[in-house]
């Protein structure tokens, strides 16, 4: 056992500090400033991973947990252990962090946006079933716990977690509409399941003023306020643009397409299917949708483009699409500061300039943070 300070957080929300020798080591739960007695749980030459034993001088940041399955091992919430504040300020600093480090773009200092409420914001939850009862992973295993009490599920999601029965299912995608209290639920069968047996109605859900039709199987942001928050950092970088058409990449059900797509010749660009035939009943006349991947999608003029990919990013080949277009304005909304630093660096190395960055917890009590980045050509 070694006693560490903790001096920084990485990605992912391990507490990082370093040993008398140098070696830098990732520890669970740890948060700038404590001091802890840690125990390696693995090991490399360069760098350890550890567990906190003790608590020697809790930092600033330190709260209890207010969830129990927290000190039951679940792995969903991995930074309930920090403040609403020193959560925000620790996303901001990963960022900032990663996009110095990564992107080795420091000339640009992230800001934060905005953060959606502490507990009970999700409207969509996927969980695992065990014992009929739907639940997380415990931390590093693939062992499910229930999660009857789960503090981040919308208040009519967690009623379901808890007095609903799943018998015979794998795996449930639970959703809640603000706007009606429907509920819907969607369940994988626990034997030879290769994917979600994605069955069940729609709901409809509101956010910016529109209504929006969600079939099972289709993305959607952590809770409505979530998409308000995005939409408002993507807004100026449309309204800045020149006039012309807006192409919306990995665009769902077409919520950026829709709110901000006035006045403008609209594609979207998504895989999935259903997701495709809500965007195409949400838009309507207004959009064209394409129901293609980002890679195999072939590349139209544009003059804004707003593209949003899962956690892997744009990469290579998303980056060569959105350049194809010539759009001098990119807003690319990323959920992952590692993906972002990437994508960003390949977008600066092609000529355009990163403007903004901008950060929001839409996930609050766990380590994920979203970026709104705002890319141009210089002049
Ligand atoms: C983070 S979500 C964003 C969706 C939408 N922009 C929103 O805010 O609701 C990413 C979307 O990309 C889609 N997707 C994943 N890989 C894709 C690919 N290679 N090409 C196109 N769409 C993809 C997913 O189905 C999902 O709808």
């Amino acid at each position: 056992m070694i006693e560490l300070e903790i001096d920084r957080i990485a990605t992912g929300g391990d507490g990082v500090g370093r040993e008398a020798s140098g070696r830098v080591v990732f520890v669970h739960g740890g948060l700038p400033g404590d001091v802890v007695l840690v125990e390696l749980v693995r090991e490399k030459k360069k760098m350890a991973w550890a567990d906190i034993v003790e608590v020697v001088r809790p930092s600033p940041m330190r709260v209890v947990a207010p969830c129990p399955h927290v000190t039951e091992g679940c792995g969903g919430c991995d930074l309930q252990h920090a403040s609403a504040q020193a959560q925000r300020q620790l996303k901001l600093s990963i960022v900032t962090d990663t996009l110095q480090r990564l992107g080795k773009i420091g000339d640009v200092v992230p800001t934060f946006g905005g953060a959606v409420a502490e507990f009970g914001y999700r409207t969509t939850v996927k969980a695992s079933v065990v014992d009929d009862q739907a639940g997380f992973f415990r931390r590093r295993s693939k062992t499910v716990i229930p999660t009857p009490d789960c503090q981040i599920a919308h208040p009519a999601l967690r009623d379901v977690l808890r007095e609903e029965r799943f018998s015979g299912q794998a795996e449930v995608v639970l959703r809640v509409s603000t706007a009606t209290g429907d509920i819907a639920v969607s369940a994988a069968p626990a034997s030879g399941a290769v994917g979600m047996a994605h069955s069940g109605s729609p709901i409809e859900e509101v956010a910016c003023g529109r209504t929006w039709r969600l079939s099972p199987g289709t993305f959607f942001q952590s809770c409505p306020g979530a998409v308000e928050l995005l939409v408002d950092a993507v807004a100026p970088v449309v309204a800045a643009a020149p006039e012309g058409p807006l192409v919306d990449l990995y665009g769902g059900v077409g919520v950026f397409a829709g709110a901000l797509g006035a006045g403008r010749k609209v594609t979207v660009v998504e895989a999935n299917v259903a997701a495709c035939a809500d965007a195409a009943f949400n838009l309507g006349s207004d959009a064209t949708v394409v129901a293609s991947t980002v890679e195999a999608w072939k590349p139209t003029p544009a003059a804004v483009v707003i593209a949003d990919p899962p956690r892997a990013g744009l990469g290579r080949a998303g980056v060569d699409v959105v350049l194809a277009t010539g759009a001098p304005a990119v807003a690319l909304v990323a959920c992952d500061p590692a993906s972002f630093a990437r994508d960003a660096r390949l977008l600066v190395d092609a000529g355009m300039r990163l403007e903004s960055a901008v950060v929001f917890d839409l996930f609050p009590q766990t380590s994920h943070v979203e970026v709104v980045g705002a890319f141009g050509r210089p002049d």
